[in-house]
């Protein structure tokens, strides 16, 4: 089974072609980081147009990467939402563009169930169920993967999700955008008890998460402290949010084959240290994708069309591009 990808859910372009056996025979990928960068974030008008320019060019050097042609494939898997709705209209209706040129059937794919099956590309032993941790620019999830299109949320953030506090914080600091690793460098010659911070909801028997009262504190105590020890703080109260919600969802989870981390910001080393030493102490298998497959990509889009395509499930030529898309 040879399934194509497509990812413009935000600001990256990307196309990727994937087996059933789960070889990556092509990922081609294009950031928008620049475009965006005078702005302080993603301006959803410019990532369209950057889409619309980028996508083709880059499906024609992944099928040049991997060999094949259009013909070859199985079928065209593209993101359906949920995203800035601009980008996500441009990889739909290519992806659909794609599968009635080449008679081939579409599947629409939840960019979060890309996310959340990303980890049984890259990890052949991972079976369901299993936690998933999704922390993204726009999500803050505990969800109970049950299996393909069996997806269980057990949190979810009420205000801000994790990558955009990362973000936010960046800009609060002047340390540039994706704001996420320049954080995770400033924090690295910081001191994590140099300024304390709020632990918003922690050890509340409620679920959920919240960053945004986090956030506000950085930028009140902004003008008080070195931003490496800010960072550092500031890194040091997210690591202890995400663990103690982790932890009250793997006690109220049932057996479960293994802890999951996935999305961009699972990139950050001290939040994935800090999960495995979690696991370990639950006995769990500690799993987190290659830090390529953890950021937005196209891989994981194709591989998600895999798994529903082997499950029967692909979408008419008229599925709708959606701006919110819960799992
Ligand atoms: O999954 P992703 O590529 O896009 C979304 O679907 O949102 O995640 C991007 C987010 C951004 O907020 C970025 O700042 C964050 O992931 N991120 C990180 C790191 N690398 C990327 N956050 C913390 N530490 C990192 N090393
Ligand atoms: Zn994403």
């Amino acid at each position: 089974m040879l399934i194509l990808g497509l990812e413009s859910s935000c600001d990256e372009t990307a196309a990727a072609l994937v087996t059933g056996d789960r070889q990556v025979l092509a990922h081609r990928l294009l950031g928008q980081e620049a475009a965006h960068a005078p702005y302080g974030g993603v301006v959803p008008e410019i990532a369209a147009r950057a889409h619309v320019e980028a996508l083709e060019p880059l499906v024609a050097a992944a099928l040049k990467d991997a060999g094949v042609t259009l013909a070859d494939v199985d079928a065209v898997a593209a993101t359906a939402g949920p995203g800035l709705i601009g980008g996500v209209m441009v990889g739909l209706v290519t992806g659909k563009a794609l599968a009635h040129a080449a008679n081939k059937p579409l599947v629409a794919v939840n960019h979060l169930e890309g996310h959340a099956l990303s980890p049984r590309l890259s990890d052949p032993d991972l079976d369901f169920p299993y936690l998933l941790l999704l922390v993204s620019g726009g999500h803050c999830q505990l969800l109970l993967v049950e299996g393909v299109a069996r997806y269980r949320r057990l949190a979810t953030t009420i205000d801000d999700a994790a990558g955009e506090a990362f973000d936010k914080t960046a800009k609060i600091l002047g340390l540039g955008f994706p704001g996420g690793p320049a954080v995770e460098r400033a924090a690295a010659e910081g001191d994590p008890s140099a300024v304390p911070l709020p632990r918003p909801l922690l050890r509340s028997p409620e679920p959920h998460f919240s960053f945004a009262g986090l956030k506000a504190a950085v930028a009140r105590a902004a003008n008080d402290h070195a931003p490496a020890d800010l960072a550092a703080s500031f890194q040091a109260a997210v690591v202890d949010c995400l663990i103690d919600r982790t932890r009250r969802a793997l006690d109220r989870a049932g057996p479960v084959s293994a802890l999951v981390v996935a999305g961009g910001v699972a990139a950050n080393s001290a939040i994935r240290s800090a999960l495995q030493a979690l696991a370990a102490a639950h006995d769990l298998r500690f799993v987190a994708p290659p830090l390529w497959l953890c950021t937005d990509n196209a891989a994981m889009i194709a591989w998600a069309g895999a798994e529903r395509f082997a499950a029967g499930l692909t979408d008419p030529l008229d599925a709708p591009a959606r701006a919110r898309w819960p799992l």
